[in-house]
C-alpha cells in the first residue's frame, strides 16, 4: 500500500526567494505519487494546522497539479468552462500574496504582509500555510452576470478537487472553503472591476494527533 509522504519540520522557502518579486517554481513533478484510488481514499478535509511553509517544489507540484499546464496548447490539468480562461489563483502566505501564473509556472508577487487571517471566517486560515483564493474574471465571461459565479464555481470545483488528491497523495492538510466575506477579500486582493472570488482553499500542514 503507498504510503503518505511526510514532510521534515523546518524546511523554509529560501529568504532571497521570499523577499523578490517573482518565483520561479521548480519545475513540477508530473509522476509519480500515489495510486489515484488510494488518494480518494484519504482524501478529506482538514481544519486543525501548524504553521509550517510548505516546501517550494511541493508548492511548485501542488500548483501545477490544480492548474497547470498539462498540454502543448497551453490547456490545464482541471477542465474549464467553455475553454475561456476566466479563473487566477492567488496565494496568501505568511508573505505575502502572489499570483500564479501557469505559463511560466511562477508567482507574481502582488503584495507584502500576511493576510491569511482575512481569507476567511475560521481561525486555521491564519494558521495554515497557505490559502489559495480562486479569482474569476466576470469581464472574460459573456453571460449575464447572475450566471458566472455559477460557471466560475464548478471550475473552482474542479481545482480544488485537484488540490484535495494532490494534498492526500504527498500528506498535505487541505480544505475547501466558501465560509468567507468575499468583498472584504476582494478589496483586500485589489481586484479590478468585474473580478470576483469564487472559492478559497487552505492547504498546509496537519496539527499531529
Ligand atoms: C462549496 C464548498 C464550500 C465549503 N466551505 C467550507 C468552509 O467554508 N469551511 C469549512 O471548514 N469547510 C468547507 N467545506 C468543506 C466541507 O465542509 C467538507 O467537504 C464536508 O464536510 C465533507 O467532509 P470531507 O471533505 O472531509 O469529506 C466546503 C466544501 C464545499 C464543496
Amino acid at each position: 500500500m503507498a504510503q503518505q509522504r511526510q514532510y521534515k519540520v523546518g524546511t523554509q522557502l529560501d529568504k532571497r526567494v521570499h523577499q523578490s518579486s517573482v518565483i520561479m517554481l521548480p519545475p513540477p513533478q508530473k509522476d509519480g505519487g500515489m495510486p489515484l484510488l488510494t488518494a480518494l481514499r484519504l482524501r478529506r478535509s482538514t481544519r486543525d494546522y501548524i504553521d509550517r511553509p510548505i516546501p517550494l517544489q511541493a508548492l511548485s507540484d501542488l500548483l501545477w497539479a490544480a492548474f497547470g499546464i498539462n498540454r502543448s496548447n497551453g490547456d490545464r490539468t482541471a477542465p474549464y468552462w467553455r475553454h475561456v480562461m476566466v479563473m487566477d489563483i492567488y496565494l496568501v502566505m505568511e508573505d505575502g500574496v502572489w499570483l500564479y501564473e501557469p505559463k511560466m509556472h511562477q508567482l507574481q508577487r502582488c503584495m507584502l504582509g500576511d493576510f491569511r487571517a482575512a481569507t476567511g471566517l475560521q481561525e486555521f486560515v491564519g494558521i495554515a500555510a497557505l490559502n489559495l483564493i480562486y479569482v474569476a474574471h466576470g469581464e472574460r465571461m459573456d453571460v449575464p452576470p447572475q450566471e458566472r459565479r455559477l460557471y466560475a464555481a464548478a471550475d473552482a470545483g474542479f481545482i480544488g478537487q485537484n488540490v484535495y488528491l494532490y494534498c492526500a497523495s504527498e500528506g498535505l492538510a487541505t480544505v475547501f472553503r466558501g465560509a468567507l466575506d468575499y468583498q472584504r477579500l476582494g478589496e483586500i486582493l485589489n481586484l479590478p472591476d468585474q473580478a470576483f472570488v469564487v472559492f478559497a482553499q487552505t492547504v498546509g500542514c496537519a496539527k499531529p494527533h
